[in-house]
């Protein structure tokens, strides 16, 4: 395993090609499912920085707190609630811009301006949402949804 990631670009699109094959890496080698949901969200961290970044995972048909980084969380989200009660519902990304413009936003910080909310998804079932938030305005993209994207559905096949 490798023991220090190893992250040297400076736009955000090349930092996801460095960081997205070392997570691959990191995970790889390894069965136990929390062990590498904690490991991607530190690598997630560590990279750009995020104000928070975590799972929820589906449990009886609702979302609770699994391995994150950063300040501490809501631990239980129903279905349809929120931004990731939203994508739990909807199967689908959502990219908020201004959480204050998302009716029903959970605000876990008042310091959290947008977001972003990614489903891991097997036979078009939710496992889990990667949730991602910023302390800025407008602070995700296509890029974002595309790596994050890419990074959650290859990540569905190790649950
Ligand atoms: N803002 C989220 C809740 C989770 S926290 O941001 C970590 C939501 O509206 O679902």
């Amino acid at each position: 395993m490798t023991e220090d990631l190893q992250i040297t670009s400076i736009t955000k699109e090349e930092k996801y090609k460095e960081i997205i094959p070392q997570i691959k890496a990191l995970v790889e080698g390894e069965l136990d499912l929390i062990a590498n949901l904690a490991n991607v969200t530190a690598a997630l961290k560590q990279t750009f920085d995020f104000f928070w970044v975590g799972f929820y995972m589906v449990k009886n048909d609702e979302l609770v707190l699994g391995p994150f980084q950063g300040p501490i969380a809501c631990t239980r989200i129903k279905k349809g609630k929120g931004v990731c009660g939203h994508v739990f519902e909807t199967k689908k990304t959502a990219l908020v811009p201004d959480v204050d413009a998302f009716p029903g936003h959970i605000a876990c910080s008042s310091l959290s301006k947008s977001e972003i909310v990614v489903p891991l998804l097997r036979n078009n079932e939710v496992l889990a949402v990667l949730d991602v938030d910023s302390d800025l305005l407008n602070d995700f993209d296509e890029i974002d949804e595309l790596n994050l994207t890419a990074l959650c559905a290859w990540l569905s096949d190790r649950f």
